[in-house]
């Protein structure tokens, strides 16, 4: 029996074919669990470095590469993949002397096929659907799930149903969830109550729910953590720093470094930093109060990403901070887009909740509790893209409780030759601003 669901709280198992998303005895999270025991000899660095560049599906996917660790022994048949994964791991100086720290490598999950990180638990998620026989799934999204959801059920026949906030989504998500063909559904309430919601209409309707509490999600976004290390010729770095809403990928990045430590994969493990929105951190402050008693807030966030109140797999994120030794931030709104317009300046680019990891990265650093000479993997979740109104109303200062540090304006010319070569004169760059 290679694999199995099992309670974090209670250890009770059920087989990996139960539709269930919490335990029936206590109501605790689910884990996916492999036997990697019986598959150890399989596992080693050399399997999954003699993949790279290969043509041939499904290794070709960042993350079925690893499929000993991800889903093993399904067939590759009733994969559902897009390749990817896959993604750049991009050594920023510039970004790097911003946030204080000598060595920063920032891996830009932006550049999975539907613009985030979704796409590795998308690729598993509904290739479990697809096992299951499903033809029905759904998701609570602040835009990114539903974006990626959309995707893998058309390419899977699959309708793809989704619960949206209304007028509180960025137009590049919602754009995607319309165009791949999803029900989309515009709902007046927020994300968090649009989570129990979802919760309860999958249940009366026997729909499959692809919300990061399914725990086939976490499955394959472990592999932003598989891969990266791979990237980095598998030497751990001192930190991982990544944003924190509904807590799934934070979630997934431990237990996947965990079992990269059980199978020898790594020799010790970094440290998890987990950075929140000032007006969306319930993790910062139960973290703070040393999880003593938990309580949600009312969100609220330009990051429209992690715009999340009362995340789902908070017991699964204590436990990574817990296993990591982790910490967690929190960041404003002017941190955060700032940072942003520093990542989009050098050319790369990400959407507002990405910017959190080097925010964060530079609050932590002015803390001392990242020193300059750490080695720091910072996670870029998704694409510059994904919101466009967010950046533009940056640069052109239309953003209320907030001064853009780093605005590049843009100027109004007469159709005149005389005029554009007089503008041009006055804006020519100077040399540090390609540094
Ligand atoms: N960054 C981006 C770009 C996201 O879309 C999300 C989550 C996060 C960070 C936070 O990740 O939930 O695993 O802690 N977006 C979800 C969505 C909630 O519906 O798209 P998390």
């Amino acid at each position: 029996m290679p694999s199995s669901l099992q309670c974090i709280n209670c250890a009770q198992q059920y087989p990996i074919q139960r539709v269930i998303y919490a335990c029936e005895a206590c109501g605790g999270l689910l884990d996916v669990r492999h036997d990697f025991d019986a598959l150890r000899k399989p596992i080693s660095t050399d399997t999954f470095d003699d993949r790279l560049g290969t043509f041939e599906a499904p290794y070709n996917s960042g993350v079925w590469r690893y499929k000993e660790l991800v889903y093993p022994g399904i067939d590759d048949g009733s994969i559902v993949s897009r390749m990817e994964g896959n993604t750049n791991l991009y050594v920023l100086p510039r970004v790097a002397a911003f946030a204080g720290i000598n060595t920063l490598f920032l891996k830009h999950e932006g550049e999975n096929p539907t613009g985030s990180f979704k796409d590795r638990g998308m690729t598993t998620g509904v290739t479990q659907a697809r096992i299951l026989g499903m033809d029905r799934v759904a998701c609570a999204s602040t835009g990114n799930t539903s974006a990626s959801m959309a995707s893998y059920a058309a390419r899977a026949g699959m309708q793809g149903i989704i619960f949206l906030q209304n007028q509180q989504i960025a137009l590049g998500k919602l754009a995607q969830g319309i165009a791949f063909g999803a029900t989309c559904l515009q709902i007046d309430a927020d994300f968090d109550r649009n989570m129990e919601l979802v919760r309860l209409v999958s249940e009366k309707l026997g729909v499959y729910l692809l919300n990061s509490i399914n725990p086939f999600r976490l499955e394959g976004q472990k592999s932003i953590m598989f891969e990266a290390l791979q990237q980095l010729r598998w030497q751990v770095p001192d930190w991982i720093v990544v944003p924190g809403g509904n807590l799934g990928n934070s979630s997934a990045f431990g237990k996947g470094l965990l079992e990269m430590l059980e199978v020898g994969l790594i020799d010790r493990l970094p440290r998890l930093a987990i950075i929140q929105a000032e007006g969306a951190n319930p993790l910062y402050r139960h973290f703070n109060s040393g999880f003593r008693q938990f309580e949600a807030v009312k969100a609220e966030t330009i990051a429209t990403a992690i715009k999340i109140g009362n995340p789902v797999n908070l017991q699964k994120a204590i436990r990574a901070l817990e296993w990591t030794s982790g910490v967690v931030e929190e960041v404003s709104d002017q941190q955060i887009m700032d940072a942003k317009a520093i990542i989009d300046g050098v050319g790369i680019g990400c959407e507002p909740a990405s910017a959190c990891s080097v925010a964060g990265t530079k609050k932590l650093v002015e803390r001392g509790i990242i020193k300059r000479g750490d080695t720091v993997l910072g996670i870029l979740t998704g694409h510059v893209l994904k919101d466009p109104e967010a950046t533009i109303a940056y640069h052109a200062d239309q953003l209320a409780d907030l001064s853009p540090m780093y605005a590049n304006r843009m100027r109004q010319v007469d159709a005149n030759l005389d005029e554009i070569v007089r503008v041009l004169a006055e804006s020519a760059p100077s040399a540090s601003d390609y540094t």
